[in-house]
């Protein structure tokens, strides 16, 4: 369905993005992440042919973005990251109007119209003009114009910004509901709105990619690594034996908390739960349980972890793109 390879951007002497690679399933959700700056806009514009890559390529429905732009856009509704509306145009007159635009006509037009007015929520606001909307109402104008010519692909930049939390439901609502029978790109920096709509996740950290996942792997992964902490009043050596003897228990760290009482870090086979029998032991030393839990890494983590190192690289590495220089700016 989308598939992009080696793709990059230079503006002026600064590079946005840089040898990056990915592929999106038909009927797939797919969660694009990445710090400010990153490059998730970049890489949306290349991908409806609003600028030219520098190098690399990619194919949206096997029609390459270089040599058939008109084809891909087409084939892609698009909410930009600040949505142009005409705010002197009502809603439906714009609807109607966009909907012209990417050739529909007639009873279909009616229809498409009609269809995105009650799905992005709008029908109670079809006659009013675009300019007196609040943000939340122009956002949801500009899914629905990235809906109305029903097309394949919606590639929406942070689509819930701006949004109030019940408006962020619905719209998170809206994606779910669109999987399966259109392919979403959506980049957010809501890492709870990945886990709660995308079947992928892509993160892009100064221009590269860094992690390219799905979430039930990811799931699993943070299953898997899953520790055992507890926080005993004893003798360390001691406690520290009578843990790492508990059956599925792999190692045991000491990491002490500075306020007197260590915390142990139990590694375990397959991430297994061993609080039970943790706290038996701990009962059964005569020894004092501050704090027993089970620690199991977040999208957060992977986040922080991989834009960290992707940036401590950067900056140990070449920072060859000359971060901060704007040479081309549109
Ligand atoms: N037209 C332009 N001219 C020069 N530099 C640009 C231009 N557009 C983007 N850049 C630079 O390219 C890099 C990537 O920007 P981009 O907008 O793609 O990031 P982003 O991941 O969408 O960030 P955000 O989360 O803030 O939206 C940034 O360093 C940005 O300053
Ligand atoms: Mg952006």
């Amino acid at each position: 369905m989308i598939s992009v390879r080696d793709l990059s951007k230079v503006y002026g002497n600064a590079t946005a993005i840089q040898g990056v690679s990915f592929q999106v399933a038909r009927g797939e959700i797919l969660g694009f992440l990445g710090p400010n700056g990153a490059g998730k806009t970049t890489t949306m514009r290349i991908l409806t042919c609003a600028i030219p890559p520098s190098g690399g390529t990619a194919e949206v429905e096997g029609r390459d973005i270089r040599d058939d732009s008109l084809g891909v856009r087409r084939s892609i509704g698009y909410l930009p990251e600040n949505v142009p509306l005409y705010p002197e145009m009502r809603v439906r007159e714009f609807l109607d109007f966009r909907g012209r635009l990417k050739g529909l006509a007639g009873a279909r037009l009616r229809e498409r119209v009609d269809h995105v007015l009650g799905r992005c929520w709008l029908a109670d606001v079809e006659r009013k003009v675009i300019g007196t909307l609040s943000k939340g109402y122009r956002q949801r104008v500009g899914i629905a114009d990235a809906l109305v010519g029903d097309p394949p692909i919606l590639i929406l930049d942070e689509p819930t910004v701006g949004l109030d939390p019940n408006q962020i439901r619905d719209v998170r609502k809206l994606v779910r509901d669109l999987a399966g029978e259109h392919t979403v790109i959506l980049s957010t920096h809501i890492l709870s709105e990945v886990e709660a709509v995308c079947d992928r996740v892509i993160i892009i950290a100064a221009g590269r990619l860094v992690l390219d996942d799905s979430l039930a792997a990811l799931r699993a992964s943070f299953e898997r690594d899953a520790t055992v902490q507890a926080e005993v009043q004893g003798p360390v050596e001691t406690v520290r034996h009578a843990l790492a003897d508990i059956p599925g228990v792999r190692s045991v760290e000491v990491a002490s908390v500075g306020d007197s009482v260590p915390r142990y870090v139990l590694v375990t086979e397959g991430g297994r739960d061993v609080r039970e029998e943790v706290y038996r032991r701990v009962v059964k030393g005569g020894w004092t349980l501050r704090d027993l839990h089970r620690e199991v890494r977040t999208l957060e983590d992977v986040f922080v972890e991989a834009t960290v190192r992707a940036a401590t690289g950067k900056a140990n590495g070449a920072a060859a793109s000359g971060a901060g220089a704007r040479g081309e700016v549109e």
